[in-house]
């Protein structure tokens, strides 16, 4: 895609990666992804809001062809998608003084090795004018690395976020009016990312709130040209109230589990709260996260395997733990065969998850009975629960 105009003085420069799948090789991509890199262009000075990642590198050059002298390298976040063609660019443009956090510096020098001679770190809050454009640095940290800056461009109300409020989907337009068009892939991004630093984003927000955004441009997705969507889902995906939800990663050996599932997820459904049951055999993580992000209620549903449970479910408990959604309760479902000790690996492999354990429900073999309404009674002590936190 050809560079374009954000507004005047304001290009993007970035690449499309139309076909990326897997990032981090963990967070699947289903929208591929796109590397925005900005131009900003003052009276008297220009600066490079970040790069792109090195797989598309040319892309970046064919965009700056034409550009002969860039004074400013701004680097909000070191991860390679957004700095790892930073030296290419302190290489074409050897007059430019790459600006960054303060945290952010020993990361540039030792994760890209960059020479410490060209760096120059900026304030929280500081200013710099380019001639009629005024970049204010905003320290946002742990979106969703410790360093993370944003820059405001005051005369243009323009927010540059880096992956804060940004979306993994590559798309030919440039713009968005209204965050419903990329919420899905907002949502999954925060989940993957920035959920468990919940509370500190929370923080970052209210730090934004004042400035008078009219534009959002992200490091990931199209740029939104309302603001308030995008920020009102953002409040609500970090507040500490969870919805009316049961997530239910599972897996099954022989059915026996499948069974239970089945049982539960009717039981909870009658009883008015929403079920995400995920197979974790055939699971996209990237939406079993996003459905931690709003969830109650998690409920583990395994066979044992040498008496813990199934590992494939054992990755979703790694998961929850580390993504600390805001799950106000947890159980477990699942049977087994011989022996286990299912519920304590499980109850010990969350401990980051501040949840009342509900009554666990594991049979022997194939579920009889009185298994059934005991999965019954724990979509009773669901339902109650939610219903006591105003849940609907
Ligand atoms: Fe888009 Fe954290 O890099």
């Amino acid at each position: 895609m050809k560079a374009k105009e954000i507004t005047s003085g304001v290009r993007w420069v970035g690449a499309e990666d139309w076909d990326w799948r897997l990032f981090d090789s963990l967070i699947p991509l289903p929208d591929g992804t796109s590397y925005n890199a900005y131009l900003v262009s003052g009276r008297d000075k220009t600066a490079l809001l970040d790069t792109v990642d090195p797989s598309k590198l040319s892309v970046l050059e064919e965009h700056l062809r034409d550009v002969e002298r860039v004074d400013y390298l701004i680097s909000h976040h070191v991860e390679q998608d957004h700095a790892g063609s930073l030296p290419w660019a302190l290489e074409r443009y050897p007059q430019a003084v790459l600006l960054c956090s303060e945290p952010a510096k020993n990361m540039l020098i030792n994760h890209l090795h960059i020479s410490e001679a060209r760096i120059r770190t900026v304030k929280d809050g500081e200013t710099l004018s380019l001639g009629g454009k005024t970049l204010r640095f905003i320290y946002t940290p742990w979106v969703h690395w410790p360093e993370t800056m944003s820059t405001f461009l005051e005369e243009d109300g323009i927010l540059f976020s880096c992956d804060f409020f940004g979306s993994h989907v590559a798309s030919s337009d440039i713009f968005v009016d209204g965050a419903e068009q990329v919420y899905e892939e907002a949502k999954r991004y925060y989940a993957e990312i920035m959920m468990p630093f919940r509370r500190i984003v929370r923080q970052d927000m209210d730090k934004i709130a004042g400035l008078g955004i009219r534009l959002i441009a992200p490091s990931h997705g199209p740029v939104h040209r309302e603001p308030s969507s995008i920020i009102q889902a953002y409040r609500d995906w970090t507040d500490d109230k969870p919805h009316n939800t049961v997530v239910l990663p599972w897996v099954s050996m022989h059915g026996s589990t499948a069974l239970m599932v089945g049982r539960l997820t009717e039981a909870l459904a009658e009883r008015g709260v929403t079920v995400y049951p995920f197979n974790m055999a055939v699971v996209d993580i990237g939406r079993l996260a996003m459905s931690l992000v709003d969830a109650a209620t998690i409920i583990v549903g395994a066979p044992t395997v040498h008496v813990g449970p199934h590992p494939a479910v054992f990755y979703a408990v790694t998961l929850a733990n580390v993504l600390r959604p805001k799950t106000r309760f947890a159980s477990i479902i699942g049977s087994y065969g011989w022996a286990g000790r299912m519920v304590d690996i499980v109850k010990a492999g969350m401990p980051n998850l501040k949840v009342e354990l509900l009554d666990p429900v594991i049979c022997k073999g194939l579920p009889k009975e009185q298994d059934f309404l005991a999965l019954d009674r724990l979509a009773d002590a669901v339902a109650a629960k939610h219903a006591a936190l105003g849940l609907k």
